[in-house]
């Protein structure tokens, strides 16, 4: 590998770095804290929903969650790595939409699994960046 090329990596590998971080908003707590205690208020909800077989309402709260915790993407977070927060979010409403998917298909062991993805993200969420 020449020179020439050895720079253009360490340049590309830059802008990777860089271009997320620049394009997030700045931090809006007043938004994240009240997509938190929306979310706080659909937990409860889904463990009993999915027991009693209500899928319809089980589907209706995971995608309140994703719904909720898009938005917050496009913002810095207060802490920690920018990168990671996206990802956690992403990952995040990805489980969530797999929530809704498994309420489709009437699958409460399905739904109770991405149940506890999120439960999962939510502690590892808190851990880095509350
Ligand atoms: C089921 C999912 C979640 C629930 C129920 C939840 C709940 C909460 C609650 C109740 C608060 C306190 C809000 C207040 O001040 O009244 C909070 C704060 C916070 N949460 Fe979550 N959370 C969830 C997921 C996440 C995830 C996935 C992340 C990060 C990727 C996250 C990041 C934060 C941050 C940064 C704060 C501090 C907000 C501030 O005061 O600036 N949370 N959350």
């Amino acid at each position: 590998m020449n020179r020439v090329t050895a720079a253009l990596i360490v340049f590309m590998h830059s802008l990777v770095i860089l271009i997320p971080a620049i394009s997030q908003e700045p931090y809006d707590k007043a938004a994240v804290v009240q997509v938190m205690r929306t979310a706080q208020g659909l937990l409860p909800g889904i463990k009993p929903a999915i027991t009693k077989n209500d899928f319809f309402a089980a589907a209706s709260n995971f995608w309140k969650f994703a719904e909720g915790m898009e938005r917050l993407q496009r913002f810095k977070p207060p802490k920690g790595d920018p990168a990671l927060w996206t990802k956690t979010l992403d990952d995040f409403v990805s489980a969530a939409m797999r929530g809704v998917g498994a309420c489709g298909e009437k699958d409460a062991k399905k739904a109770s699994a991405a149940l506890a993805e999120l439960q999962t993200l939510m502690a590892s969420g808190h851990r880095v960046f509350r």
